[in-house]
């Protein structure tokens, strides 16, 4: 990835990037709102609701922007693919870096889903525990850590500060660093990724008036299985519960942990598992020559006249795959009730159903913890199990 000038190809990287610093931006006004302890979590968030709707606009913005930046982060990773950036040598650190970035997203994601402390939050808090526990030999002892470790204060401390600045850190050797030496032109290439964005920005602050997540209740209920089919950034790590839904013993970690683990380690690897076999000649430095070796164009430049058109086909290569795995994760997780949680969980029907229960530390007392395979059906069909 050799960013030498404004290309259409970085795209949605530079796209990811515009809504990174939405992200920082909102997120900075939301920690002036919110109270990071477990009492007053949820109520903060009520309040902001109830008291400040500019804000509750920008908080369902940042939720929104979230699922805009995993979706267009896998976008920008599917075009690398496609353009076989990892056959560039000198770009080998530049696609592990960005590789990398995938994990303080995860981290970021999951903290953002627990901090607003709801039944989802609740749950989230005791699943990725168990999901880690999964793990080979680590795995006990970083089930006991995370659960032992885990306060509100931390939580937010993770996703304002550790996770960010991890993000930082690998985004400065993967793109940051070489944008900067770009001086003159760093000013236009923002303009025109704020422009490119323009769209999703727009999505975004239609989305975040229009379908706000419920957090006003007892005022607003919604129905159990409410917001069942809406495409929200949980998706992303719901998918890898989904073997639990349906299976037992071995079979659900190795579809939902390793198999997931191997492919992101080969992917993250794959200019230096490649490079030992696509020696001399092939062994690229240059991004258009790869342009032009790129499985797409050596097809197309055999059509005459074709050349420039082969990234029109590109294009849809991209959307092709684009489709095809978000149309998995869709078909995955769309039974997944979004916003339903409320609806039971709420304290019109009680303390004991509508706050998290006290005791979410000791899995002796409530055995119902360590089944993840309870937990992800509940998550999923909430009416039937429980
Ligand atoms: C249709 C009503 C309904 C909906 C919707 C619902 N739940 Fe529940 N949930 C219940 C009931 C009833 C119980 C109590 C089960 C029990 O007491 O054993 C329960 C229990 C739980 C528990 C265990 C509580 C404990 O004290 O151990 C968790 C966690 C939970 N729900 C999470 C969720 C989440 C997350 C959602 C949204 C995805 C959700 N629930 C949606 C009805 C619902």
């Amino acid at each position: 990835m050799n960013i030498k000038r404004l290309h259409w190809w970085h795209f949605f990287g530079g796209v990811a990037l515009f809504l990174l610093l939405i992200q920082f931006f909102s997120g900075l006004v939301l920690t002036m709102f919110y109270l990071p302890n477990l009492h007053d979590a949820y109520a903060s968030m009520n309040s902001i609701y109830n008291e400040h709707s500019l804000v509750a606009w920008l908080r369902d913005s940042h939720r929104w922007a979230a699922l805009f930046i995993v979706v267009t982060v896998i976008l920008h990773l599917i075009r690398s693919f496609i353009r076989r950036d990892y056959l560039n040598g000198k770009g080998k650190m530049f696609w592990l870096m960005g590789m990398l970035v995938f994990l303080p997203l995860i981290g970021l994601l999951i903290t953002g889903l627990i901090l607003p402390w709801e039944w989802r939050a609740y749950w989230f808090m005791e699943m990725v525990p168990n999901y880690a526990g999964e793990i080979a030999f680590i795995g006990p002892a970083l089930k006991d850590f995370l659960i032992d470790s885990f306060t509100m204060n931390r939580t937010l401390v993770a996703h304002v500060l550790i996770f960010p600045v991890i993000a930082l850190v690998l985004l400065e050797i993967h793109c940051l660093s070489k944008m900067r030496k770009r001086k003159g032109k760093l000013s236009r290439y923002f303009i025109v990724h704020g422009l490119l964005a323009l769209p999703f920005l727009m999505a975004i602050a239609v989305l975040a008036y229009a379908l706000p997540m419920p957090t006003q209740d007892p005022e607003i209920i919604p129905m159990p299985l409410e917001g069942a089919y809406l495409p929200t950034v949980e998706w992303f790590i719901l998918i890898l519960y989904v073997p639990y839904l349906h299976m037992k013993g071995f079979m659900a970690p190795l579809l939902g942990l390793y198999l997931p683990f191997l492919i992101f380690l080969s992917l993250a690897f794959l200019p230096y598992i490649v490079r030992s076999r696509e020696v001399g000649d092939r062994q690229a430095s240059d991004a258009d020559s790869i342009n032009k070796r790129s499985v797409l164009s050596r097809i197309t430049r055999w059509i005459p006249g074709f050349g420039p058109q082969s990234r029109l086909l590109a294009a849809i290569g991209i959307c092709m795959v684009a489709i095809t795995m978000f149309g998995s994760i869709y078909a995955g997780t769309a039974v997944s009730p979004t916003m339903g949680c409320n609806s039971c969980h709420n304290i019109l029907s009680g303390v004991r159903m509508g706050v998290p229960p006290a005791t979410f530390k000791e899995r002796i007392k409530n055995p119902v913890l360590e089944n993840s395979q309870w937990m992800v059906q509940h998550w999923f069909y909430p009416q039937h199990y429980w």
